[in-house]
């Protein structure tokens, strides 16, 4: 059986703990949810490759948590190696990618599964597939917990896909902002003011004439 059309996660939860609730507005996909897709995913993973020779490809950071458990999900003998890419932009824009780590091992001829957390606008897992491409690997495909198809530049489809996801800043469980967060084991969706926060008044009058004073 195909893995099944993924769901679309909208709904926000209140059940955030305690120590996050300053700065999450809820939460989006609890841990069971994301066990139970993982789960799903890993079968399907497991049925379309048996017998190849397997390398996993993972994007650094953001996979860390969804590999982990992904892995413990695929039962069959398989290689992993670790590319380190990140997008510097400003804000919540994704800008100018960089490759940070090379892969170590030799791709040429295996069956390659690429996994990344989250397919926003497509330019990451474009610049990777092409990258790997370009090693010869007897064929190629792409593994997201997270799809923001809103987002998209152009078309990039995942074979794998966990989650859909509307529009919204989304931490935990890998993901981050400005490198934290990433321990959670959900993901949450993080308060406007956390990211954007606004920017302090201006000294009036009334501050002025008290520093004045
Ligand atoms: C994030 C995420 C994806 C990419 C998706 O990486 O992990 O790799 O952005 O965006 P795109 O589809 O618009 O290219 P980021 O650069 O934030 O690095 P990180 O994984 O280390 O957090």
């Amino acid at each position: 059986m195909p893995l099944s059309k993924p769901p679309l996660a909208e709904k926000l939860t209140r059940r955030i703990p305690a120590s996050q609730r300053p700065d999450l507005a809820g939460v989006l996909i609890p841990e069971a949810d994301l066990q139970r897709r993982i789960a799903l995913m890993g079968r399907a993973i497991a049925r379309d490759y048996a017998g190849k020779d397997v390398l996993v490809v993972s994007l650094l950071s953001g996979t860390v948590l969804f590999l982990a458990d992904l892995l413990r999900r695929l039962p069959f003998p398989l290689r992993v190696d670790f590319l380190g890419v990140s997008s510097y932009g400003l804000g919540t824009e994704s800008g100018n990618l960089v490759f940070n780590k090379e892969l170590k091992l030799d791709v040429c001829g295996a069956h390659v599964l690429v996994v990344d957390d989250i397919l926003d606008t497509g330019k990451t897992l474009r610049a990777v597939t092409e990258k790997i491409s370009a090693l010869k690997p007897a064929s190629i495909r792409t593994c997201v917990l997270l799809d923001k198809k809103d987002r998209r530049v152009g078309s990039f489809e995942a074979d794998y896909v966990g989650f859909r996801i509307p529009n919204l800043f989304v931490v935990g469980y890998g993901l981050d902002f400005a490198e934290r967060y990433r321990n959670l084991p959900f993901v949450g969706v993080l308060k406007p003011e956390v990211y954007a926060p606004k920017p302090a008044p201006k000294p009036g009058p009334a501050s002025a004439r008290k520093s004045a004073a």
